[in-house]
């Protein structure tokens, strides 16, 4: 009989609702994606957001952590077998400052309670979409644009996102790139689907084909003779918004002007608004 060798293995601490990193993507120094495991449990509709993060340092006196959670919005949509998520990183961050250097095998926190206004539920039915957003506020669209609800809902979906500079777009111009050659979205909502998106990125303070804040380029008109379309119509338009305080604020009241209503989950409407919470 061979010698058997007894390995007493130390108990791994295990985070509450832990999930493993499959795959991290860097962008610029202060934006990457990341892509987790799926609690098999776990429902969500696309555009939702949930609480996300890693444990935090030990309190100096008690020596315990605490888990150090922010809500992030899930970029994947709600079909895929992953979670996707996109941050910014900050360097003295207390979460980004770390989260920026995980690993795939490396595990997270993630509470499986998914809630949110950026859905097609908070909208009423209508012809055109906009979805506006600045900096990492693209994230709920990455959902979005990749839920086949989207395209049977609406005849034509505007994808309008604002950054300081060029490579900030990277992440949002690679996904729609990416829906051209989307198998299961080609076959469920028929090839060539994605022409119905029209994609309007702008930069404010890099050089670019097409410069400056979305506000502006609503207000003087460009947006819809750039893309050949009518101005904001609550006859048949409908917006969601996700990007800094102030740019929701400086939205919703172009929107208003424009006679759109605010809904909610509770109450459906002409357009929906939610922070981008990390930044
Ligand atoms: P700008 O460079 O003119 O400030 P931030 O990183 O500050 O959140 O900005 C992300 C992008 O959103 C930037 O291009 C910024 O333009 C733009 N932005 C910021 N605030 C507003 C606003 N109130 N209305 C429209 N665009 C905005």
């Amino acid at each position: 009989q061979k010698p058997v060798t007894e390995t007493t293995a130390k108990a791994v601490p295990v985070l509450p609702d832990a999930q493993t990193i499959t795959e991290v993507k860097h962008y610029t120094d202060s934006l990457f994606s990341f892509r987790v495991t799926r609690p098999a449990s776990l429902r969500f509709r696309s555009g939702e957001f949930v609480m996300i993060g890693l444990m935090g340092d030990p309190d100096p006196k008690t020596g315990k952590q605490r888990p150090l959670l922010r809500a992030y919005s899930i970029a994947s949509p709600s079909w895929d077998e992953e979670m996707e998520f996109y941050s910014i990183k900050v360097q003295d961050g207390p979460l980004t400052s770390k989260l920026q250097h995980v690993k795939v095998g490396n595990q997270i926190i993630l509470k499986p309670k998914p809630v949110g206004t950026l859905v097609h539920d908070a909208l009423l039915p209508g012809k055109r979409l906009y979805f506006f957003s600045t900096g990492t506020g693209f994230a709920p669209f990455a959902s979005l644009l990749r839920e086949p609800q989207t395209y049977e809902d609406y005849d034509e979906i505007i994808m309008t996102h604002t950054c300081r500079e060029v490579d900030e777009l990277t992440y949002g111009r690679d996904l729609i790139e990416g829906l051209k050659t989307d198998e299961l979205l080609n076959e469920v909502i028929g090839e060539g689907f994605w022409k119905k998106i029209k994609y309007y990125p702008t930069t404010t303070r890099e050089e670019s084909p097409k410069m400056g804040r979305i506000t502006t380029l609503i207000e003087n008109g460009e947006l819809f003779s750039d893309l050949d379309i009518p101005a904001i119509d609550p006859a048949t338009d409908r917006a969601m918004v996700c990007g800094s305080l102030a740019f929701n604020l400086d939205i919703k009241e172009l929107m208003e002007k424009a006679g759109l209503k605010e809904g909610a989950n509770s109450e459906p409407g002409e357009f929906v608004i939610e922070k981008a919470f990390v930044g």
